[in-house]
């Protein structure tokens, strides 16, 4: 589970950084991206390794979830949470969110079939055009929000599981893990926040 997070997380954080070109203006985002697609090769290899590291995750969480229950098999008569956070208490809510996210995201941005002024070369304006519908930019910031809680609480345990969990380095650990969070979710947000207020305006040529 670790590993293939860690995997995951590296593709959110290199989607991220490219996609906060659109605030360099069209011709880069729509570079960048016609770059990423012209070597069919390594666009479908990534693609195949993204969906085995999203397949494993799952797989990983069924099964631990099935040892949670095997190790206690009648539920709590009173619940405290006294050492979990909410952010570790979602993940199961978080998780198959960020899946139907991701659904929705691939034919909105990707295949294009949710997007009413789809074009296959123009991401900067599918970008912009996409999220001036206030309710796709909300269910976005959703989901983004969803996405940090999940990937908040996969740092601290990544470290956990790596061994790092000690009374000297656990609140740095969180902490870390705190801005993280805070970090991705500015990053994903600010794009929808800024189409919705015009700070990115429409790319002339799809007027
Ligand atoms: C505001 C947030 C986001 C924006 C603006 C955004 C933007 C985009 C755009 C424009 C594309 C299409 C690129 C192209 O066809 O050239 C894309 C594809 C994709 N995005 Fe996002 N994205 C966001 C968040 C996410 C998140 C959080 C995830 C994963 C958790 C994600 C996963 C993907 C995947 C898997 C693809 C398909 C890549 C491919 O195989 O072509 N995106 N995104």
């Amino acid at each position: 589970m670790a590993a293939t997070g860690a995997a995951l997380y590296l593709f959110v954080t290199v989607h991220l950084l490219g996609n906060l070109q659109v605030f360099l203006g069209p011709d880069a985002i729509n570079h960048y991206a016609a770059a990423l697609k012209s070597v069919p090769e390594i666009l479908w290899g990534a693609r195949l390794g993204l969906l085995a590291c999203v397949g494993l995750h799952i797989l990983t969480t069924v099964q631990l979830a099935r040892i949670n229950n095997k190790a206690r098999p009648t539920a709590y008569a009173k619940k405290a949470n006294s050492a979990s956070t909410a952010a570790s208490r979602t993940m199961y809510l978080s998780g198959p969110t960020i899946a139907a996210f991701i659904v929705y995201h691939l034919l909105h941005l990707t295949v294009g079939s949710a997007h009413p002024q789809f074009s296959e070369t123009d991401v900067y304006s599918n970008m912009v055009f996409g999220f001036r519908v206030w309710w796709v930019s909300a269910a976005y910031i959703i989901a983004m929000a969803l996405l940090c809680t999940h990937l908040r609480h996969g740092v601290q345990s990544m470290f956990q599981s790596l061994g790092f969990n000690h009374p000297k380095h656990s609140p740095r650990i969180q902490k870390f893990a705190n801005a993280v969070g805070i970090l991705y979710f500015a990053g994903f947000a600010s794009m929808p926040l800024a189409a919705l207020t015009g700070i990115l305006p429409p790319f002339f040529e799809r007027l």
